[in-house]
């Protein structure tokens, strides 16, 4: 039997699940949407991934329609069904179905909201041991990339530019300033602090990345959340792209030139292992209200 996935308060097998055509979701893209990775059947940072989807709803000027212990409750059902394994969760919020095709907000719109269990995608260790193969891009973004919205077309784009150039992934300047990957926060190392752009309006405030600030400052390494010029990224330590499925992942290549000495640096080390105790740490917990 396939796996029951959530819709609109009910949990149907994913061939049966269907959103009306008129869903706005379809027609706009007119929604926004979380990934959550769950160890040993715990999500990982819920309250974060949370408190993120209702500040995405509130840009879109919707209100939350799940409090957090309804979301907890439907997350762990989801997730009992593959048992302990790693999975990852993704939960989607659209505007919902309305009559007619209006470009406007519609008054009274039920929204649709969805949300599945699959495995987690792993990250591959050769790439981890490697390091990845970045290329810069022009974003060609919104102005709201702080929102988490479902409407990615830009994004797959650039992902897709940077694949057919042999890349994993595209680091996105706007006016001269590196701001975050297709699908990751950016993280460089000069003189051995460890710089993140600020939260603004051009990146997304990512869960990884607010999590290696605090284990960062946890550990007593220096950081900061300053701007990165492309000159300064050219000329870092270290580089690192991190993702709630990426985890921190070291890039040893920029534009086809190593980074440094091509191979991943000793602060990505440091991080990598402090991440890694972070998620064991919620093994052991086991508990899903603990995190
Ligand atoms: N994307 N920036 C962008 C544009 C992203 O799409 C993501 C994550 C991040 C990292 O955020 P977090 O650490 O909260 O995962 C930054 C998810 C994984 C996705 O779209 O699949």
């Amino acid at each position: 039997m396939s796996e029951l996935i959530y819709l609109n308060g009910e949990f149907i097998p994913q061939e049966d699940a269907c959103v009306p055509v008129m869903d706005r979701g379809f027609l706009f893209g007119d929604g926004v949407y979380e990934v959550i990775p769950a160890y040993a059947g715990q999500p990982f940072r819920l309250r974060e991934h949370l408190h993120r989807l209702n500040a995405s709803l509130e840009g879109i000027c919707m209100s939350p329609p799940l409090a957090e212990d309804q979301w907890r409750r439907i997350l762990q059902q989801l997730l009992a069904q593959r048992g302990t394994e790693d999975q990852q969760i993704y939960l989607q919020i659209t505007r919902g179905a309305y009559g007619k095709r209006l470009h406007t907000i519609p008054d009274h719109v039920t929204p649709t909201v969805m949300a599945f269990a699959t495995e987690l995608t792993r990250r591959d260790p050769e790439m981890v041991k490697q390091g990845m193969s970045v290329i810069t891009l022009d974003d060609i973004r919104w102005e709201r990339c702080n929102i988490k919205a479902i409407t990615l077309l830009a994004n797959i784009l650039s992902q897709q530019q940077a694949l057919d150039e042999g890349a994993q992934e595209a680091i996105l300047v706007r006016d001269g300033m590196a701001n975050e990957g297709t699908a990751s926060n950016l993280f460089i190392v000069k003189d051995e602090l460890i710089i993140t752009p600020p939260k603004s309006q051009r990146l997304l405030p990512g869960i990884t990345r607010d999590l290696v600030l605090e284990l960062a400052g946890d550990a007593g390494l220096p950081y900061a959340e300053a701007s990165i010029s492309v000159e300064e990224l050219e000329t870092a330590e270290e580089i690192w792209i991190t993702s709630s499925t990426r985890e921190v992942m070291p890039v040893t290549r920029l534009n086809g030139h190593p980074v440094a000495n091509g191979r991943p640096g000793p602060m990505w080390e440091k991080m990598d292992a402090l991440y890694t105790a972070c998620k064991a740490r919620l093994r052991l917990r086991g508990s899903p209200s603990a995190e």
